[in-house]
């Protein structure tokens, strides 16, 4: 676990405390061969619609831009059947926990950690998924970009951290897969751990993370 003084860890929540793929896997025997090609490009195309209409200085909820990605990535992969198509979406209220999120998150509070979620997602998709995973008792805030009506990587929504939590942006560890999100946090002035759970190569060199993980578990092994 990186030495850190900042008492209070956030995390993102879609790809890093909730696996966004558990969705597709719940219905595995269902969608058929091609059901993680739609996955992928489900996501891919959810983030691309949050960061496109905020650069063009639009805002739809993150529920709705789920779902008009869902019906995108289900047009450009046919053989997923259709029908599973309002399955697959509410299945997003009640993704998966990765198993190291529980872990990490029950630790920190016992080491006398703040702890806390920043995400795109709606309030009521946050809140379906967080009670579905029985986080609850182990997070101080779940704070959605929603009351700002923009979308991460804007500035601004990592601003309801310090909002929150009534603290510097030094204060802050905030954790997510999305290299692309640690980067507008330590852009901020927050230490980034990135959480890189695919593999991926590094990117944005001049927003460097604290430290690179390949899961949670190393933020349970506290000092
Ligand atoms: C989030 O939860 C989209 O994973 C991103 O904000």
């Amino acid at each position: 676990m990186p030495s850190t003084s900042a008492s209070i860890f956030v995390f993102d929540a879609y790809g890093t405390l909730f696996d966004v793929h558990a969705a597709m896997a719940r219905f595995r025997d269902k969608v058929g061969p091609e059901g993680d090609r739609m996955s992928e490009i489900w996501r891919t195309k959810q983030l691309e619609y949050s960061w496109t209409l905020t650069m063009a200085g639009h805002y739809e909820s993150f529920w709705t831009l789920t779902g008009r990605a869902l019906d995108y990535a289900m047009a450009r992969v046919p053989s997923v059947p259709k029908s599973l198509r309002d399955d697959l979406l509410n299945a997003y209220f009640k993704l998966d926990a990765f198993p190291d999120a529980r872990v990490a998150l029950r630790a920190l509070k016992a080491a006398g950690h703040k702890t806390g979620i920043l995400s795109n997602g709606s309030p009521d998709m946050l809140k379906g998924a967080v009670d579905n995973a029985g986080l609850g008792d182990d997070l101080d805030g779940v704070l959605s970009v929603d009351v700002l009506k923009m979308f991460k990587p804007r500035p601004e929504v990592y601003g309801l951290v310090t909002d929150h939590y009534r603290c510097k942006p030094a204060d802050v560890t905030f954790v997510s897969s999305n290299r692309w999100d640690v980067m507008a946090a330590v852009s901020v002035g927050f230490s980034g751990l990135w959480v890189n759970r695919s593999k991926m190569p590094d990117e944005y060199l001049d927003f460097a993370p604290r430290k690179v993980l390949s899961d949670l578990n190393s933020l349970a092994n506290l000092p």
